[in-house]
């Protein structure tokens, strides 16, 4: 890690600029990039789309806007857009496109621009690519997602005072995406010239950097890009308002007989400080149900970094993170329908240098390895489990 870092009580790092080099970036285009405002929905393809339903409406409790035989329109109970989640009924599971919200019609003028400049293939509908949205911007990126830009959208009832409807787990609003992809330092020099602002990374003394969260709206992230073999998605995270809505969703998927859907937490995060649950939909889409992360919309907002082996930084109460969470995401498509190329990481694998066999992990910074009492070491140690 480089020296221009603060230690803080907390035991991560603080700094000014996203302490994050490449040497291997995508060109700076000349023109100016799309004003984002926000991450606004994902597509994901669904092999059965009544399973997918009933999951996300039926157990997870969002808010039908629309649909059809062979596609579903969803929203939170915070949005006045008419959708943050479309299921497609499809032949393989996967992402069709992560979406932004842009400030105005021009900037989809200025994304056309951005991503031709970078040789990228680019599409624009003038009546949307799906329903409620307009014009529409989609392109496969520099880094092989599939990311869509509007700005026009059919406007939908914000049902925030509908208490008569809320359930217990109610999902409020749509928090972020989190994108896997081999080269961090390269996709987060990319993003950053997309007009975004990094909030915390985690690295290694070497530098090598394994994630690293990013925003365009004044939270911790719209998108995080986690290091593995991609492009892939890693998950979607919707928000609800306080942590007792994440347990009730837990008790809910039990008393249904469907807690298999549960794949990591309850728990606190150590990175953004949010309350975290990890859920894996019918076709093993992951989905996050986050909560009360914090502001971090003023300029000199610090970036917080911390060290690969800090057990608390995925997890602030030190509960090991299952090795599917760090191996397993979902595919993504091309403008085309098809499935992109998974393309393997080169760098080192944050489950390698924490739960493998090599690997460790301390609680107190100082720590020798090893030193972890006998019951943590075997949480972390993959074979130690019984
Ligand atoms: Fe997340």
């Amino acid at each position: 890690m480089t020296n221009d870092k603060t230690l803080t009580s907390s035991g991560f790092y603080v700094s000014q600029e996203a302490p994050i080099q490449t040497d291997n970036p995508v060109p700076t285009p000349q023109a100016a990039p799309p004003d984002i405002l926000r991450c606004a929905y994902i597509e994901l393809v669904v092999t059965d789309l009544k399973r997918s339903r009933d999951f996300y409406v039926d157990a997870l409790g969002l808010i039908v806007t629309e649909e059809d035989e062979e596609t579903v329109y969803l929203r939170t109970f915070e949005e006045f857009i008419h959708h943050n989640l479309v299921l497609r009924q499809g032949p393989v599971a996967a992402v069709a496109a992560f979406s932004y919200r842009v400030r105005t019609p021009e900037d989809l003028d200025q994304a056309v621009a951005f991503y031709t400049e970078l040789g990228c293939r680019v599409e624009r509908r003038a009546d949307g690519f799906t329903k409620g949205i307009g014009d529409s911007v989609r392109v496969e990126d520099p880094l092989g997602f599939p990311y869509e830009f509007f700005h026009e959208v059919e406007h939908v009832e914000r049902l925030a005072w509908r208490y008569d409807l809320y359930t217990p787990g109610a999902l409020v609003r749509l928090d972020h995406f989190n994108q896997v992809t081999p080269d961090v330092p390269r996709a987060t020099k990319f993003m950053q010239d997309l007009g975004f602002r990094v909030t915390e990374d985690i690295q290694d003394e070497a530098g090598t950097v394994y994630a690293a969260w990013m925003r365009r709206k004044p939270t911790v992230h719209d998108t995080a890009m986690t290091g593995g073999d991609g492009p892939r998605m890693h998950h979607v995270a919707f928000a609800t308002h306080e942590k007792h809505n994440i347990l009730s969703i837990c008790d809910k998927l039990g008393a249904l007989r469907i807690s298999d859907h549960i794949e990591r937490g309850p728990g606190r995060h150590g990175v953004s400080n949010a309350f975290y649950l990890y859920l894996r939909d019918p076709d093993g889409h992951r989905v996050e149900i986050y909560t009360q992360d914090y502001y971090t919309g003023d300029p000199d907002n610090p970036v917080v970094t911390w060290d690969v082996h800090d057990n608390q930084r995925r997890d602030w109460w030190g509960n090991p993170v299952v090795p599917s969470w760090y191996t397993e995401a979902s595919l993504v498509l091309d403008l085309d329908g098809k499935p992109k190329p998974v393309v393997a990481r080169t760098d080192s694998s944050e489950m390698a240098v924490t739960i493998g066999a090599d690997g460790f992990s301390y609680t107190r910074q100082g720590d020798d390895a090893g030193e972890l009492p006998s019951w943590k070491q075997g949480e972390y140690k993959l074979g130690h489990q019984l």
